[in-house]
């Protein structure tokens, strides 16, 4: 009954892992603990000179810009990765677009994208990856939500709806990848200082570095956690406030936002 939900990943050291949004944030903070550890870390996203960074302070890395709205790239992309190290043993998405607006802000063209780069593209790099792990029955996805997916919150009009449903789509995939002997991460980290929080007008509680939530992320994944979220303080007041009745739910809401 309390046996992890996923295989606990024992080592890193060899693991072929493509992380895409490598160039900053979480995701740059990520790739440098892995490859610390000794894992083999293929670094993709648009900014070359920023990935380029990551890759030059450690060994191990491939530097592989993509930007996940080129469709036919995913293809070249895991083509590369392979010809080099054989496979993928697991493919981390930890890729946001962010604009902090109120729906009557949002502009329909900038919201088809930002539901694209979060959540659509993340089915072309699946496509590419899945195969080879159900035939080889082990790999590992993990995607990068937001506790912002627990629920409905002011000005996350486009961004919010993508993260819900990066959390539902992790358990689906659960659902249909652990009997086959796949891992399927879901990972839900509170507000952490990158460039995206930067946006952010408003003071944000239990702010955590990049180091941090990569801290966090490799401590799930060595327990074999599904859902790794942290600060726990934080995320656990989430999750209390999202089982709450609408009524006193959006009331709570409203008082933290006049008092922000
Ligand atoms: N910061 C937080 O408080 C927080 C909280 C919860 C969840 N998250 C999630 O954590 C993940 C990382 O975000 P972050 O905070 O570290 O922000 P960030 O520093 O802005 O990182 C976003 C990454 O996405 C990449 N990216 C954006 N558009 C892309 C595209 N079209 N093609 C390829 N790569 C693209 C960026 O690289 P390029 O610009 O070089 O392409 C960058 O590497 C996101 O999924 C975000 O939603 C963040």
């Amino acid at each position: 009954m309390f046996r992890p939900l996923n295989k606990p990943v024992e080592h890193w050291v060899d693991q072929r892992i493509w992380l895409i949004g490598a160039s900053s944030g979480i995701g740059a903070a990520l790739a440098r603990k892995l490859l610390c550890a000794g894992a083999r870390v293929a670094l993709s996203a648009r900014d070359e000179s920023g990935l380029q960074t990551v890759a030059d302070a450690h060994g191990h890395a491939m530097v592989l810009p993509l930007d996940v709205l080129d469709a036919a790239a995913w293809q070249a992309a895991h083509d590369a990765i392979c010809t080099r190290w054989n496979d993928v043993d697991m493919l981390i998405y930890c890729v946001a677009d962010y604009l902090p607006e109120s729906v009557w802000e949002m502009e329909p063209m900038q919201a088809h994208r930002t539901i694209a780069v979060n959540l659509s593209c993340l089915y072309d790099g699946l496509a590419q990856v899945l195969p080879r792990m159900l035939r080889r029955g082990q790999g590992s996805i993990a995607l990068i939500a937001s506790v912002a997916g627990y629920m409905g919150l002011p000005r996350a009009t486009v961004y919010g709806p993508t993260k819900a449903a990066l959390i539902n789509l992790a358990e689906i995939l659960y659902a249909d990848l652990h009997a086959r002997g796949l891992n399927v991460f879901l990972i839900n980290p509170g507000f952490v200082a990158t460039r995206l929080t930067a946006k952010n007008a408003f003071s944000m509680p239990a702010l955590q570095s990049p180091e941090d939530a990569s801290r966090a992320i490799m401590q799930g994944m060595q327990q074999g956690d599904f859902e790794i979220h942290f600060p726990k303080g934080f995320t656990f007041l989430m999750k209390f406030i999202q089982v709450l009745p609408y009524r006193w739910r959006f009331a709570l809401l409203s008082h933290y936002l006049e008092t922000a």
